[in-house]
C-alpha cells in the first residue's frame, strides 16, 4: 500500500523538480545536482531499510523520505540563487510547506505523514532533537545518514573526479591553502564543526569528516565503509602532519564502527 503512495510521489516530484528547469544548462546545473543527489538519497534509504530488516512498507516509507526530503531546495535556488540557508531560507521548512500545498502526502496514514515530516524537519538540523516516537526517530535518523552518505558521494565528484565545481554547490567558498585551528580541535575532539568556524574549502571538507561523529546506524558506517567516497575526499586535504593525525583518528573510528565494533579501544 506504500509502494501506491512511493509511485504517486515519485511522480510528482519528477514534475515538480522539471518545472524549475530552465533549459539553459550553467544555471540548471546546481538543480540537476540535486535531483541526481535525491535519487541517491532514496536508493541509501532502501539499503538502510533493508539492512535493518524493515518492511516493504517502511522501506516505501524511507525511500518516500529520501525522495521528498530537498524537495525545497528548488524553490530556494530560484528565490535567491543560492543554497545556502543562512543568507536565505531554511529549505527543510521550505519543502515541507511546498508538500503540503501540493498536497503530496494526501491520503496516507497520519502516523506515517508524521514521521515523514518529522524526518524532513531536521534533515538538516545541526542535532536531531530526542523524541519519544521510537519511529520518528529512527526515520529521521535514517534520513540524516543516507543524505550526508551522498554529500560525500557529490563532493568527492568535484575534489577528486574533476567535476567541475559550482559555486552555488559549493557554498562560494574559496579554495585557499591552510585550514582554521578551530575547526579541526572540534574534529579532534569529535564534535560537528560548526559553519562560524568554515572559511575555505578545507574547513569544510573537515566539517564533512567530522559528521562521521553524526551517523546513526552501523549499516550506515559499512555503507560509508563500501561507497568508500570519503576516504577519498580526506585523501584530498593538504599534508600536514597535526590535520593528518586527526583525520586517521576519525577515519580508524569509522572503520571500528563499519566492522561493528566499540568505538575505541579504551
Ligand atoms: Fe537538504
Amino acid at each position: 500500500m506504500m509502494k501506491a503512495h512511493l509511485i504517486r510521489c515519485q511522480n510528482w516530484f519528477d514534475a515538480y523538480t522539471r518545472s524549475f528547469l530552465s533549459g539553459d544548462a550553467p544555471l540548471d546545473l546546481p538543480l540537476q545536482v540535486k535531483i541526481e543527489h535525491t535519487a541517491a538519497v532514496q536508493a541509501n534509504m532502501a539499503r538502510l531499510a533493508i539492512a535493518l530488516d524493515g518492511s516493504s512498507d517502511d522501506r516505501a516509507l524511507a525511500e518516500m523520505a529520501g525522495l521528498l526530503h530537498d524537495v525545497g531546495r528548488f524553490p530556494q535556488y530560484k528565490q535567491y540563487h543560492t543554497f545556502r540557508d543562512s543568507v536565505s531560507v531554511n529549505h527543510a521548512r521550505l519543502g515541507l510547506q511546498e508538500i503540503g500545498r501540493h498536497r503530496v502526502l494526501h491520503g496516507l496514514p497520519t502516523a506515517a505523514r508524521r514521521e515523514l515530516a518529522f524526518a524532513i524537519a531536521h534533515h538538516n538540523a545541526f542535532m536531531l532533537p530526542a523524541h519519544p516516537d521510537r519511529r520518528r526517530t529512527l526515520l529521521a535518523r535514517m534520513l540524516r545518514d543516507a543524505d550526508k552518505l551522498d554529500i560525500w558521494r557529490v563532493f568527492k565528484t568535484y575534489y577528486c573526479d574533476g567535476r567541475r565545481l559550482n559555486a552555488t554547490v559549493d557554498l562560494d567558498l574559496a579554495d585557499t591553502p591552510g585550514y582554521t585551528p578551530a575547526a579541526l580541535e572540534s574534529l579532534r575532539q569529535g564534535r560537528m564543526v560548526r559553519l562560524v568556524d568554515v572559511h575555505n574549502r578545507n574547513d569544510f571538507k573537515l566539517l564533512q569528516i567530522a559528521w562521521i561523529y553524526d551517523i546513526n546506524l552501523a549499516p550506515a558506517f559499512a555503507l560509508m565503509r563500501d561507497q568508500g567516497h570519503l576516504a577519498a575526499l580526506a585523501g584530498t586535504l593538504p599534508s600536514d602532519p597535526v590535520l593528518g593525525r586527526v583525520v586517521k583518528d576519525t577515519l580508524d573510528y569509522a572503520a571500528r564502527r563499519a566492522a561493528g565494533l566499540p568505538p575505541s579501544n579504551l
